[in-house]
C-alpha cells in the first residue's frame, strides 16, 4: 500500500477527500469536497486525474450530491442525481471511466427496492465505495495477467501517469510494472516526462521513487533514441477509452511512442480495465479528444516559456491506432489482435 491516498470517502460529514495532485511532488494536500459541481471541477482542474481516478471521483461526487441533498421524496432525489451526473460527465470527454461510473451509479440507484431518500442515500455510498474497492482488485489482477509479456531482465518505456495516483490504488501500466517488480524481475523504466502537464516526471517518478523501483526520467522526444541506441524491451501505457476495434485514446504523445515502437520493433501494451473498453465507440476516430487551456503549454507553472501572446495549441490525448497495439491487457485477459473479437469476449466474458 502506498503511504498515500488519492481519494476517499468521509462518512462523517460526507466528505470527498482527494490529494490535490497538480502540487505534487513538493506539497502533499488533500482538499475536501461536499458536492458534485465541486468534484466535476476538481476533476476539471486536474486536482485528480487519470481515467480510473475519476470514475471513482464521479462516483464519489454522487455519494456527497445523495447525502446532501435536501430532497423529501426519492423521485426528486433521482432527478437530482440525474443532473449531477450530467455535470460530472462534462468535466472532461475523452476518459470513459467517468461516463461509466456516472451510469453505474444511476442504474444501481434506479432499482426499485430503494423507495426512500435514506435508502437511496446509503446506498449510494456503498456503490461508490465498491467501485473504489473493486478497482483496487481489478489492478492488481491486471498486473498478474501482464507478469508474462514482462521478460526477467526488462528495460520500459512508460508514459504520462498511470500509477495509484491515477486510480484509486495500486495503477494500471504502472501496475503491471509494479507486479513484475514485486515478481523478482529486473525492470527500470524510463519515464517519459509527458509534456506539457509533466505526468510522468512530476508523479510517475514519485511513486516509482517511493516503490524503489529503478528508472530514470527521459525527455518525451528521446524515447526514439533510447529504442534505437539503448535497447528497450517493451512500452507500456494507460488509456482512456479503448474503441472496439482497439484504436486507444491516451495521454498526447502516445501514438508518437507507438509508431517509434513499431519502427523498432518493441512491443507495444495498453493496459487497462475492461470499464474503459468503450464496445459502443466503434473507432478511434468516434472519440472526443479534449482540449485544454494553451497556458498548461506556452507556461510551466506559474513561468511563461514561450515569447508573450504565442499562441499554442493543446490536445490532451491522441488515438493509437489499433495496428501499432502489440496486446491490450485487462483484469480479465489480455486481449490480442484482431481486437474487435478479443475484446468483445472479454468484455462480455
Ligand atoms: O490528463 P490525464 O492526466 O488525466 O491523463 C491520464 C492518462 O492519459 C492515463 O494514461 C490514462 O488515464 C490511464 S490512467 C490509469
Amino acid at each position: 500500500m502506498a503511504d498515500f491516498f488519492t481519494i476517499a470517502w468521509i462518512d462523517n460529514g460526507g466528505i470527498v477527500r482527494m490529494l490535490d495532485q497538480r502540487l505534487l511532488p513538493h506539497e502533499t494536500v488533500y482538499n475536501d469536497y461536499t458536492s458534485a459541481a465541486e468534484v466535476a471541477a476538481a476533476i476539471r482542474d486536474m486536482v485528480i486525474r487519470g481515467a480510473p481516478a475519476i470514475g471513482a471521483a464521479a462516483a464519489y461526487g454522487l455519494a456527497a450530491a445523495a447525502v446532501h441533498s435536501r430532497a423529501t421524496d426519492p423521485s426528486t432525489l433521482r432527478s437530482e442525481l440525474v443532473a449531477a451526473g450530467q455535470t460530472l460527465k462534462a468535466a472532461r470527454p475523452t476518459a470513459v471511466n467517468l461516463a461509466w461510473a456516472v451510469d453505474n451509479m444511476l442504474s444501481v440507484l434506479s432499482f426499485p427496492l430503494l423507495d426512500t431518500v435514506e435508502s437511496i442515500q446509503a446506498a449510494a455510498v456503498v456503490h461508490a465505495n465498491h467501485i473504489a474497492a473493486e478497482d483496487v482488485q481489478i489492478n492488481r489482477q491486471l498486473g498478474l495477467n501482464a507478469l508474462d509479456l514482462v521478460p526477467q531482465d526488462a528495460t520500459i518505456i512508460h508514459h504520462c501517469n498511470t500509477g495509484s495516483l491515477a486510480t484509486v490504488d495500486y495503477g494500471t501500466a504502472l501496475g503491471v510494472i509494479r507486479t513484475a517488480h514485486e515478481h523478482g524481475r529486473n525492470v527500470f523504466v524510463l519515464v517519459d516526462e509527458t509534456r506539457p502537464r509533466l505526468q510522468g516526471a512530476r508523479l510517475t517518478a514519485w511513486e516509482l521513487q517511493q516503490q524503489e523501483i529503478p528508472f530514470q526520467v527521459i525527455a518525451d522526444g528521446a524515447s526514439g533514441y533510447y529504442m534505437r541506441v539503448k535497447g528497450v524491451d517493451l512500452c507500456v501505457v494507460g488509456a482512456d477509452r479503448v474503441a472496439a476495434n482497439g484504436d486507444t485514446a491516451n495521454k498526447i504523445g502516445t501514438y508518437n511512442l507507438a509508431v517509434v515502437a513499431h519502427e523498432n520493433g518493441v512491443p507495444f501494451y495498453v493496459a487497462a480495465p475492461t470499464s474503459t473498453v468503450d464496445l459502443q465507440t466503434l473507432t478511434g476516430d468516434d472519440i472526443e479528444i479534449e482540449e485544454r487551456p494553451s497556458s498548461e503549454v506556452t507556461h510551466i507553472g506559474e513561468m511563461e516559456i514561450t515569447p508573450a501572446g504565442a499562441p499554442a495549441g493543446n490536445p490532451a490525448f491522441d488515438v493509437t491506432p489499433a495496428r501499432y497495439i502489440t496486446a491490450i491487457i485487462t483484469e480479465k485477459g489480455v486481449a490480442y489482435p484482431p481486437f474487435t473479437e478479443s475484446l468483445a469476449r472479454l468484455k462480455h466474458s
